[in-house]
């Protein structure tokens, strides 16, 4: 397989769940983040059990002028190989914490969104040029009504998936696949002090749900796949009943 997958905020546990499906069916991987500790490890990890290449980049998701410069190293790395890309960079504060403090909410906004739309954008005319590729990224059921807990995130998500919509849309005609995963919650740092929640996936379950969906094309999708009905009725809700609900 002549193909890479860029992994963006690779220290993900879903990322790394992803990766690892992506090496073991012959990818290439370029580990993008912010921990180089960390990420040259599971480099290493990734060479030695799958036999692919696997190397550690440096990615800030908020420092917008950066991703020109890592754009064109991502292109350069890939060689004539098919660039494709996993968005899972994201950030999760609590909506209090947010409210209390402009620059946590701020800081939000540009790491889910600005950033997110940043990469996302200096990577499209790659795409273009290659006349193929996959884009998978990260959004959030959060993203399909704005809940009294966390809506400021919802937001972040919502905006990521109409961005991906029109992204996709102006990608198709080149024959690149844009795919927003619309994901329930998730067993991973992300979730791990919030009180039990309903239908947690493990990261392995989702990344190797994730690899087979994007296997069948762009679009948008919920996975774990219950949450497609249990969104649905949210979504229905009157206004009156569903401000009542705590969550
Ligand atoms: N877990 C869930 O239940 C759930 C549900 C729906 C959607 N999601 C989405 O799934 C994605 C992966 O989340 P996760 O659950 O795997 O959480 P996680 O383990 O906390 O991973 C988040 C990743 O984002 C990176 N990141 C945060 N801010 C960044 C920035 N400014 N620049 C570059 N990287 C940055 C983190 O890097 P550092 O390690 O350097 O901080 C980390 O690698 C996120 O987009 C999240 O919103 C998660």
């Amino acid at each position: 397989m002549n193909e890479t997958w860029l992994i963006l905020g690779a220290s993900s546990a879903v990322a790394r769940a992803f990766a690892r499906e992506a090496a073991a069916h012959g990818a290439a991987l370029l580990l993008a983040g912010r921990d180089m500790e960390d990420l040259e490890h599971q480099a290493a990890d990734l060479a030695i059990r799958h036999g692919v290449s696997a190397l550690p980049m440096r990615f800030e998701a908020r420092e917008l002028a950066s991703h020109a410069g890592f754009v064109a190293e991502c292109r350069q790395r890939a060689g004539s190989g098919l660039l494709n890309v996993f968005l899972a960079f994201g950030v999760m504060p609590d909506q209090a914490e947010a409210d209390a403090d402009p620059a946590v909410a701020a800081g939000m906004v540009e790491a889910n969104f600005t950033g997110a739309a940043s990469v996302l954008g200096v990577l499209g005319p790659v795409l273009e040029a290659q006349q193929g590729g996959t884009v998978v990224a990260l959004g959030s059921v959060a993203g399909d009504r704005g809940r009294k807990r966390n809506f400021l995130y919802g937001a972040t998500k919502a905006a990521l998936l109409v961005y991906l919509q029109g992204y996709a849309a102006r990608l198709s005609g080149a024959g690149v696949r844009v795919l927003c995963i619309k994901a329930g919650p998730v067993d991973t740092g992300m979730t791990w002090a919030l009180p039990r929640l309903p239908f947690m996936a493990s990261p392995r379950e989702f990344a190797a749900a994730a690899w087979r969906r994007a296997g069948r094309g762009g679009g948008s999708a919920y996975l774990p796949v219950i949450w497609w009905p249990v969104m649905t009725i949210i979504r229905l809700l009157p206004t009156p009943i569903f401000n009542r609900l705590n969550i």
